[in-house]
């Protein structure tokens, strides 16, 4: 099993009140699968997401992926896990308005061991993938929401991460825009990487190959 979450739970106190994010969630996929995750707003998918990206620790359970158990890493560790094995999109670009696409998709290579002009090659590989090449000297703020989401994409992928975890990518997109976008994420789960898309849009899950349903933070029996 690739990515394996076992008796997954996720508690936030607020104020001395307790929310319940996630209710003993278990599930086990395949490297290589497209994973829809489905629920309504509140249901536990970012939450979920943010734990198999390392962004957040379960307050019980454990996450191993490719047989490394989440649980076990130091906070240097899961940083380390973040950056090499995990792409994020989220709703918003989040790119930073002051770089160019092409600076703000070669910041995660920057940590990176590698020659200068081989950073550059890669970051034009996946602007070119994501269909944004010809934006790359631009500044965020001149391009369209659906460009912007196609450049976070491409910062998502420079990487090269093992797992790509999309947390509602078309949310705020046009149906072209957010057709274009699906068809990027399915085209990089083709090339071999595990893809995971939360969303309540079903015509976003209906491309998933398989899919999890979460209702107020526990998962429904599989369709
Ligand atoms: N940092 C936090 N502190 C307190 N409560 C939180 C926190 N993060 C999430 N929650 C709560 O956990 C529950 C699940 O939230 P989550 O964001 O995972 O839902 P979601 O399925 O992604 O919803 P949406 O579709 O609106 O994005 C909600 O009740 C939310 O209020
Ligand atoms: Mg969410």
């Amino acid at each position: 099993m690739y990515l394996e979450a076992v008796d997954i739970s996720k508690s936030f106190d607020r104020d001395g009140e307790t929310v319940t994010a996630l209710v003993e969630v278990s599930f086990g996929i395949e490297a290589g699968e497209l994973l829809g995750l489905q629920g309504a707003s509140g249901a536990g998918k970012s939450t979920l997401l943010n734990i198999i990206g390392g962004l957040e620790r379960p307050t019980s359970g454990y996450v191993t992926l490719a047989g490394l158990r989440l649980n076990d890493l130091s906070d240097n560790e899961l940083a380390r896990y973040r950056r090499n094995t995990v792409g994020f999109v989220f709703q918003s670009a989040h790119l930073l308005p002051s770089l160019t696409v092409f600076e703000n998709v070669m910041l995660p290579l920057i940590p990176v061991q590698m020659p200068e002009a081989e950073k550059e090659a890669r970051v034009q590989e996946v602007l070119e993938t994501a269909n944004i090449g010809h934006r790359a000297s631009h500044l965020p703020g001149e391009l369209s929401g659906g460009e912007q989401q196609r450049a976070a994409v491409a910062r998502a992928v420079v990487n090269d991460p093992d797992i790509l975890l999309a947390d509602e990518p078309t949310g705020e997109l046009d149906r072209d825009n957010a057709d274009n976008i699906l068809e990027l994420l399915v085209g990089l789960n083709q090339q071999g990487r595990t893809v995971i898309i939360a969303s309540h849009d079903d015509r976003t899950l209906a491309l998933t190959r398989s899919r999890l349903v979460l209702g107020a933070g526990r998962l429904a029996p599989h369709e």
